[in-house]
């Protein structure tokens, strides 16, 4: 869509403050630069779909630290990268990452696809993902939305109608006002704006470079775009966890499999979560359980993990696979942030039974 009249002017408005006021962040380049190294968007991307950026920043660092680049990510060891990912949540996204690495190393010579459409033929890339690197990172114009995105459309145009129904709607909003240049700045600045003023609650209209064009600031209730449908409850689950150490001070940990929750990911040895999870340990021992469960919230239910814990003869075999992973070590086992509360609290109710 050619942009012209009232919508150019948004985009001319709020890249002028976009100019004076980004973000500066690690993956980006000053404003006007018009182009990113493909492989730093890309990762930032990845991350920052479900996450703030105070979460990503220091896994940004990690990750660009020890692969500087596609190739060398393509050629670490699944299990390097998923223990490098633990705590950042979404496990889906750590492998589909490296399956997208192995694609543009082995498959287009280490150099990322140019165009919006090469990108969403990688493993992984859907169709957010695409946009935002086609215009961030080649300047390509492309309609990028993400839920600041979503929000700050929703408000400028005050649109009635209920998310996610309105999804179709706002992107051919999102589409109107999007500029034929700078569109990667563009996508940015809206983002900037969502995160920074055009917030969830409380938006500071005040301050906004695009108060004069926004139908929500008008009303008396800005805040109460994008409406929302209401939401349902999320199911309750319950599941069991066993931290099973060795007297030489290793527990046992496994891998859970590929497909499902945590994908691949190191964990204590667990139940299936469901409404009434079978309770037999993995072997026979003197088990004590936790008082209080592990509680997590995931996208769709939340859990409460009750730990059970056991120490074993230094020859005890667990079934199945898995490892004994040293205690002391347990920080660097790359367990996702359930696990690792869940052997938190193991370790803290152990060091109350060695108290006299
Ligand atoms: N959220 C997702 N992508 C982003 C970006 N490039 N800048 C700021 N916030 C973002």
């Amino acid at each position: 869509m050619h942009v012209e009249g009232p919508s150019r002017k948004i985009a001319a408005k709020l890249l002028a403050h976009y100019d004076v006021h980004a973000r500066s962040l690690p993956w980006r380049a000053p404003p006007g630069a018009n182009a990113a190294d493909p492989y730093r968007v890309w990762l930032s991307e990845v991350m920052l779909q479900q996450t703030t950026v105070t979460a990503v920043r220091p896994y940004f660092a990690k990750f660009t630290e020890r692969w500087p680049d596609v190739t060398a990510l393509a050629a670490e060891e699944d299990g390097e990268v998923m223990a490098a990912w633990a705590g950042l949540g979404y496990y889906a996204r750590a492998r589909n990452l490296l399956a997208c690495a192995r694609a543009v190393a082995g498959g287009h010579g280490g150099i990322f696809p140019d165009t919006e459409q090469g990108l969403r033929a990688l493993p992984g890339v859907g169709a957010y993902t695409a946009a935002a690197v086609a215009a961030i990172a080649f300047g390509r114009r492309a309609v990028v939305v993400d839920a600041n995105v979503e929000r700050v459309v929703a408000r400028l145009f005050a649109i009635a109608t209920p998310l996610p129904a309105a999804r179709p709607e706002i992107r051919i909003a999102t589409d109107a006002i999007t500029p034929d240049a700078r569109a990667g700045d563009f996508a940015q600045a809206m983002m900037d704006l969502g995160a920074t003023i055009c917030t969830p609650r409380n938006p500071a209209c005040g301050i906004c470079p695009l108060r004069l064009d926004c139908a929500a600031c008008a009303t008396a209730d800005p805040a109460a775009f994008p409406v929302k449908a209401a939401k349902k409850a999320k199911p309750h689950r319950l599941g069991h966890g066993w931290w099973i150490e060795r007297p030489d001070g290793h527990v046992w940990l496994v891998r859970r499999p590929d497909k499902g929750m945590l994908g691949g990911m190191r964990a204590l040895p667990s139940s299936d979560w469901n409404e009434a999870p079978d309770a037999t340990p993995p072997l026979v021992a003197r088990w004590r359980r936790l008082p209080d469960p592990v509680s997590h919230v995931f996208t769709h239910f939340s859990l409460a993990l009750t730990v059970h814990h056991a120490h074993v003869g230094q020859d005890a075999a667990p079934p199945g696979a898995g490892e004994w992973w040293p205690v002391a070590e347990i920080g660097k086992a790359g367990l996702p942030t359930l696990f690792a509360r869940a052997a938190e609290a193991a370790m803290k109710e152990r060091l109350n039974d060695a108290r006299p």
